[in-house]
């Protein structure tokens, strides 16, 4: 479950960076977006621990620290789901892999009516959304979609 989110976060520093990272600039850049999105949405260091460990929050700043990484990925655009960003880091990130990426678009497509009206709320309502189609379709959580 961890590592198939990850994919949804790290799928933009690919495309953001057009080259493999490897872990270790990774996880550097994933701190960087935490760090950028603590102070706004007033999370703790308890919600930056969660997320690191890409549990799907549970408090509001936890949510809300989520949302605001997830509008720097262009996954939420104007407090609504972006499809078509969700679908271009999948590319990005299986890029070269058609069966996984049409694996990825098709769990993308099952979220594709998730809404709140707080942003937050919409967040983490997305990423267990993703979370339940990968482990729906017996995909190894720790593992993610093998390409
Ligand atoms: C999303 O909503 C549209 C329009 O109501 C509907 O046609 C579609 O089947 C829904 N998709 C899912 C995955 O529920």
């Amino acid at each position: 479950m961890k590592a198939f989110y990850s994919i949804v976060i790290f799928s933009v520093l690919f495309a953001v960076c057009m080259a493999k990272l490897t872990p270790e600039q990774r996880r550097e850049l994933e701190a960087k977006l935490l760090s950028e999105c603590k102070g706004p949405s007033g999370a703790t260091d308890d919600d930056v621990k969660g997320l690191r460990e890409h549990e799907v929050p549970k408090t509001t700043t936890g949510k809300c620290l989520l949302s605001c990484s997830q509008e720097k990925l262009g996954i939420l655009v104007d407090g609504k789901l972006s499809i078509d960003g969700l679908k271009a880091l999948g590319a990005k990130k299986h890029e070269g892999n058609d069966k996984a990426i049409a694996t990825f678009n098709e769990i993308v497509a099952e979220c594709e009516n998730i809404s709140d009206s707080d942003a937050c709320e919409l967040g983490a309502k997305l990423m267990e959304c993703m979370l339940n189609g990968a482990v729906k379709r017996g995909i190894d959580p720790k593992e993610g979609i093998q390409d």
